[in-house]
C-alpha cells in the first residue's frame, strides 16, 4: 500500500495520455495522495475534469496562475511530494528537463524540484531512437532520474518499435519498487490454487470445495515481496491479480503439466486442493438414467500427485518446494508425515470441514488454521486471515533466503 505516499503526476501531450487515468486509478485505490499537472499540450489528450475527478484533487496546468502563485504553487508542488512521475513522458518534456527549460508549470516544477523523478517516456520509436533523444535519455539517466520503459511494440501511429509508454500496471509496480525493498526480487514463484475438476461427462465433474483464496492471498504478498509470481488456477471465482501471470486449468493432469512446462522455479507452493481421483474413461456424452433404478457405477483411477512429483525431482528441483495439505482429523500426526512421505521442504496443514458447531472451517471461508511443519520444526498458527498466514508464509520465505 502506498499510505501517506505524496505523488506528484505529470501528464505531458502524448497519445498515451489516456493510459495515465488508469494509472492515477490504481495509484488512488493504493491509498497514494495523487495530485497532477497537465500541460498544455497534455490537455489535448486528457481533459483537466477527468484527471481531477478521478485524482480526487485539484489539477495544476497553469505557470501564472494569481490564486496558486500567491502561495509560490510551482515551488510548493516540487517539495510537498514525495515521487513526481512524468507519464506520459513527452520528447519534448524531456527535452526541457535535460537542458534546464522553465517556460511552463510542469517544466518550472520539474527544474525547482529537490525530489525524486521517474519518467515513463511515450512517442513514435523514430523520436525515441534519435540521437537528440538518446543523449538527453543518457544525461537524465546520469542525473539519477528514473526510467520506467518505453516498451517495444504496436504504436497508436501505425509504427511499430520501441516508444511504447509501459502499461499503468506496470508504472504502479515501478512506483512501488521506488518506495519500498523488494526482498524477493530476481526469485520466480509457481503457485497451484483452487480445485480440480475432473469430468465424468461433459457436464458433470468431481470437485471439491476450495475456493482458491488462500492461494490468491500468497500470490499477491509474494508479488509484493518482488517476486516474479505464476499460478496455475483450477476453476474459482477469484479474480486475476494485476503483475501475476494466472494459467487457469481444470483436471490434476492440466495442472501438472502446466506446472511442469512454467519450471524452473526458485519456489513451488501447491496450494491447490487436487483431486486424488479421476474418472478411468469419462463418458463423452451426457450420462443418461437408463430406468427408474439406474445407478451408474463409476471407476476411479489415481491421479498425479503435483507436490510428490516436484519434490522428489533429481534434475532442476525448485530450492523450496511447500505443501499444503487439507486435514479433517489428526491434523499433527498427518502433517508430519505427509510430509516426510512427500519430501517437499514445508507443509502447511489446514483443518478442513466442519466443526462441532457445523461452521465450516478452511475452504472457502476468510480464515485458516495452520499447521506449519518443516524438517526441524512444528509449530501451530493459531486462527487467522488467509491474507495473515500469506504474509507469515512470505516473511518465512524470506528469512529463509536471507539466511542462505
Ligand atoms: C496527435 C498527436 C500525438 C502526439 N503524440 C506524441 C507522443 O506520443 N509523444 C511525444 O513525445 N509527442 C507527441 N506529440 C507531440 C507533442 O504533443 C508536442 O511535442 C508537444 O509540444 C508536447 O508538449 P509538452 O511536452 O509540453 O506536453 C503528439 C502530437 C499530436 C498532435
Amino acid at each position: 500500500m502506498l499510505d501517506n505516499k505524496k505523488i506528484l503526476l505529470v501528464i505531458s501531450g502524448g497519445i498515451a495520455a489516456y493510459k495515465t487515468l488508469e494509472l492515477i486509478r490504481l495509484l488512488k485505490k493504493d491509498n497514494a495522495d495523487v495530485t497532477c499537472i497537465l500541460t498544455r499540450a497534455g490537455e489535448e489528450f486528457v481533459t483537466p475534469l477527468s484527471v481531477a475527478s478521478l485524482s480526487g484533487n485539484k489539477v495544476y496546468t497553469d505557470l501564472f496562475s494569481l490564486t496558486d502563485e500567491t502561495e509560490m504553487g510551482h515551488i510548493n508542488l516540487s517539495r510537498q511530494n514525495d515521487l513526481i512521475i512524468v507519464a506520459p513522458a513527452s520528447a519534448d518534456i524531456m527535452a526541457k528537463m535535460t537542458h534546464g527549460m522553465a517556460n511552463d508549470l510542469a517544466s518550472t516544477t520539474l527544474l525547482a524540484s529537490n525530489k525524486s523523478i521517474m519518467v515513463a517516456p511515450a512517442m513514435n520509436p523514430e523520436m525515441w531512437d534519435n540521437p537528440a533523444t538518446q543523449n538527453n535519455v543518457k544525461m537524465l539517466r546520469e542525473r539519477g532520474i528514473v526510467f520506467c520503459g518505453p516498451e517495444k511494440g504496436d504504436m497508436a501511429c501505425g509504427e511499430t518499435g520501441e516508444g511504447r509508454m509501459s502499461e499503468a500496471q506496470t508504472i504502479h509496480q515501478a512506483v512501488h519498487d521506488f518506495f519500498f525493498e523488494r526482498p524477493l526480487k530476481g526469485k520466480k514463484v509457481l503457485i497451484t490454487s483452487g480445485p480440480t475438476y475432473e469430468p465424468l461427462d461433459p457436464v458433470r465433474f468431481i470437485g471439491n470445495r476450495s475456493s482458491g483464496k488462500q492461494g490468491h492471498a500468497i500470490a499477491k504478498s509474494l508479488l509484493k515481496a518482488g517476486a516474479h509470481v505464476t499460478m496455475i488456477s483450477g476453476p474459482t471465482n477469484m479474480p486475476d491479480i494485476s503483475g501475476v501471470d494466472i494459467q487457469r486449468i481444470e483436471t490434476a493432469h492440466e495442472m501438472l503439466d502446466t506446472t511442469l512446462d512454467a519450471l524452473p522455479a526458485d519456489i513451488v507452493i501447491c496450494a491447490a486442493a487436487v483431486s486424488d481421483w479421476a474418472l478411468t474413461s469419462p463418458s463423452a456424452q451426457k450420462m443418461k438414467k437408463k430406468s427408474d433404478d439406474d445407478t451408474p457405477e463409476i471407476k476411479l483411477k489415481q491421479n498425479p500427485d503435483i507436490l510428490k512429483t516436484i519434490s522428489q525431482m533429481t534434475d532442476n528441483r525448485p530450492a523450496l518446494v511447500i505443501g499444503f495439505a487439507a486435514e479433517t482429523n489428526d491434523l499433527e500426526e498427518n502433517a508430519a508425515a505427509k510430509r516426510a512421505r512427500k519430501n517437499c521442504d514445508w507443509l502447511l496443514a489446514n483443518q478442513v470441514g466442519k466443526d462441532e458447531n457445523g461452521t465450516q472451517r478452511g475452504f472457502g471461508t476468510d480464515e485458516n488454521e495452520i499447521y506449519f511443519v518443516t524438517q526441524q520444526e512444528q509449530t501451530r498458527w493459531n486462527n487467522m486471515s488467509k491474507d495473515s498466514v500469506a504474509q507469515r508464509l512470505t516473511d518465512h520465505i524470506i528469512r529463509h533466503f536471507n539466511n542462505k
